[in-house]
């Protein structure tokens, strides 16, 4: 029997830092699709939340010189202040400091402590606390991290274990008769070939002298609960698990648990592994989507090339940014950012394909029709097979979307927004051949595409449908807000109703000026930097230097690796943000001026030992150089 609820959930969110754009990705990934279940008239609870313990929420509050509560519950706040913005409809936000939820850990921490699924063992491997991830000896080369390449601390405590291993069978097991447990299929794939090498079991706890802020261990105060422990618990804490009288029962299990693939490991093993311990059920199915990209690497606060989404939907509106995620990544792969491709997306899809058909249609309703949706009258085969186009789009969709295929689902709605517009031109309303009845058909017909439409894409946009509705005049006998699924079939357009024209849907934007514009307010944010004395000034070592060698660095579409002569018989490797303005030909020999005392950092895994210094202008960059030509070497001063 089809389940008339939904349960779906985001990753708690570390608020460490501000959030980005690929956090955003997956927020309105699983927002579109609790609005898609709504609107099928299932009963939907959308958890999201914050993951407020570790090692590195403690270290972000203490750089920033407040108390680790002060700063979670300043960024829990921002945080709901940006998916309010993005129109994200949660039902639940779940705080792991909320102390409905510690209770919970504690609980099932103690739980499996009593059963003997955790037990005390001394610990010794590698912690990234970016990832706040163990990793055993083996796993680890030259000091980084496996998963982000970051520095990594060798930890050597007592610890306690998660038995993991007891479970590895049987959990195998369940991925191999549930086929939608894991999705898409590749990440299923991964998952199985990890278990197949071999789990081990998995340290849980930190020591209370090496981390405070955490959850402690209820019968070892020595201890705090590993953060991950800790955050995968949220799913069940936050709709009452242990609870008298709780929903718990109503909403679990989750129908899906949408992650980002780089935490699957956590949600395909160790989460169901601590499920099955307590004898819960394990989750319907837990889809691991990609990441966006910018030049070839995830999106990420650390690797300092996040986008800000407030900036994105100050500047194009939340529509424009939550139709360019879902639209523009085939849901599951990993897919290029650039604002380009959101202002081209915007214009074409959004200002052009549906925006214009509005725009159109109302004009024509105006002029033909005194302003009112005319009834219709005979249909002849063109207008037949436009009805017969809605059906199978809108049909495409809801395929799509049970499976959580976001992107095929959009794809699959514009083919009925394109033959709306081929429609259109073919029955050319305007033409002198057509008479009244025979407009008034063509104009009842696209009134019918833009009310299925303006239903069919709520789960998508926030805005636009219900804009879609007034200026067709429909909100006067059929509320938007009452609207649902099942809507959508053909003919529900009532006749007679007065439209309202209103500006468009989304206007059209010139990419060059917004794009430019972009660089400037950059410049402007950066303007001011605080006095430096002379002293501070000259620990700078700048010297004249000339370029021997450059070349492109893989997967890294900004950076050159130059090679620099420095004078003195010295040679410098250098990493420049500069490839998209200058050719790795173009600038050997070139006379350049170089920091050369810079502390060596990698970047893309090649190690920059200086920086090449450039006046930039907006989306403009240029290499500063000396008027004469001098030696190597050669002091800046
Ligand atoms: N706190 C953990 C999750 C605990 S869930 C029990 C965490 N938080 S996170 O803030 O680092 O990431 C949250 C989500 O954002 C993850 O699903 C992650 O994949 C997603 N993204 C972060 N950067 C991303 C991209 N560049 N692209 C797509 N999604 C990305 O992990």
């Amino acid at each position: 029997m089809e389940r008339d609820r939904f349960y779906i959930t985001t990753p708690i969110y570390y608020p460490d830092n501000r959030l980005h754009i690929g956090h955003t990705y997956t927020t309105v990934a699983a927002d579109a699709l609790a609005r898609y279940h709504r609107l099928r008239g299932r009963d939907t609870y959308y958890l999201t939340g914050t993951d407020e313990h570790g090692q590195k929420i403690e270290q972000a509050a203490r750089d920033k010189g407040v108390s680790p509560q002060e700063f979670v519950d300043e960024m829990a706040a921002w945080i709901q202040d940006l998916w309010a913005e993005l129109g994200i409809s949660w039902d639940g936000f779940i705080r792991t400091t909320d102390p409905r939820h510690t209770k919970v850990v504690q609980h099932v921490f103690a739980r499996l402590y009593e059963q003997d699924d955790i037990y005390s063992a001394p610990y010794a491997g590698w912690y990234c606390t970016p990832c706040e991830s163990f990793f055993p000896e083996g796993r680890v080369e030259g000091g980084n991290c496996p998963d982000c390449n970051r520095e990594i601390s060798w930890v050597e405590e007592d610890a306690y274990f998660l038995r993991l291993s007891k479970y590895a069978d049987a959990m195998l097991q369940h991925i191999e008769d549930n086929p939608e447990f894991i999705q898409p299929v590749s990440r299923r794939n991964e998952m199985v070939r990890f278990l197949e090498s071999g789990l081990e079991d998995m340290c849980v706890t930190r020591r209370r002298d090496a981390l405070q802020w955490g959850i402690p261990v209820p019968f070892d105060p020595n201890y705090v609960i590993y953060v991950w422990f800790d955050a995968v618990t949220n799913y069940i804490s936050a709709i009452g698990f242990g609870e008298e009288d709780s929903d718990f029962d109503l909403w679990w299990p989750a129908d899906v648990h949408l992650i980002g693939k780089e935490i699957l490991r956590f949600h395909c093993l160790i989460w169901p592994i601590m499920l099955m311990a307590l004898g819960v059920p394990l989750p319907g199915q837990i889809f691991g989507h990609g990441w966006l990209t910018l030049a070839g690497q995830k999106i990420s606060k650390s690797r300092g090339n996040s986008v800000d989404p407030r900036i994105l939907v100050g500047k194009y509106g939340r529509d424009a940014v939550r139709y360019y995620l879902l639209r523009e990544i085939p849901f599951g792969a990993d897919g290029k950012y650039t604002e380009r491709s959101l202002v081209e997306r915007t214009n074409v899809d959004l200002a052009n394909d549906l925006g214009n058909l509005l725009s159109r249609v109302t004009a024509m309703i105006n002029r033909y029709c005194d302003g009112v949706i005319p009834a219709p009258g005979e249909m002849m085969e063109v207008d037949t097979n436009l009805t017969v186009v809605a059906a199978d789009a809108v049909a495409e969709a809801a395929r799509a979307l049970e499976r959580n295929l976001i992107s095929d689902s959009l794809e699959g709605l514009w083919k009925l927004v394109n033959a709306a517009n081929k429609y259109i031109d073919e029955t050319a309303p305007w033409s002198d051949e057509a008479d009244d009845e025979r407009r008034g058909t063509i104009l009842y017909n696209m009134s019918e595409v833009l009310r299925i439409l303006a239903i069919a894409l709520r789960p998508y946009l926030v805005d636009a449908p219900s804009e879609m509705w007034r200026q067709l005049g429909l909100e006067a006998s059929v509320s938007f807000d009452g609207t649902c699924w099942d809507d959508l079939g053909w003919g529900g357009a009532p006749s007679g109703v007065a439209i309202d024209r209103g500006d468009p849907l989304f206007p059209r934007l010139d990419a060059d000026e917004v794009l430019q514009d972009n660089g400037k307010k950059q410049e402007r944010k950066e303007e001011t930097k605080p006095m430096i004395d002379f002293d501070t000034f000259s620990e700078m070592d700048l010297r004249v230097a000339r370029v021997i060698e450059a070349e492109r660095i893989e997967g890294a579409d900004r950076l050159l690796r130059v090679m620099v002569n420095v004078g003195h018989g010295k040679t410098l490797q250098v990493v420049a943000g500069i490839a998209e303005h200058y050719d790795p030909d173009d600038i050997k020999g070139q006379q350049v001026v170089v920091v050369a005392n810079l502390q060596p950092a990698k970047l893309f895994g090649v190690e920059s030992q200086g920086m090449i210094l450039a006046a930039e202008d907006g989306d403009d960059l240029s290499l500063l150089g000396v008027e004469a030509v001098l030696p190597p070497g050669s002091k800046v001063k």
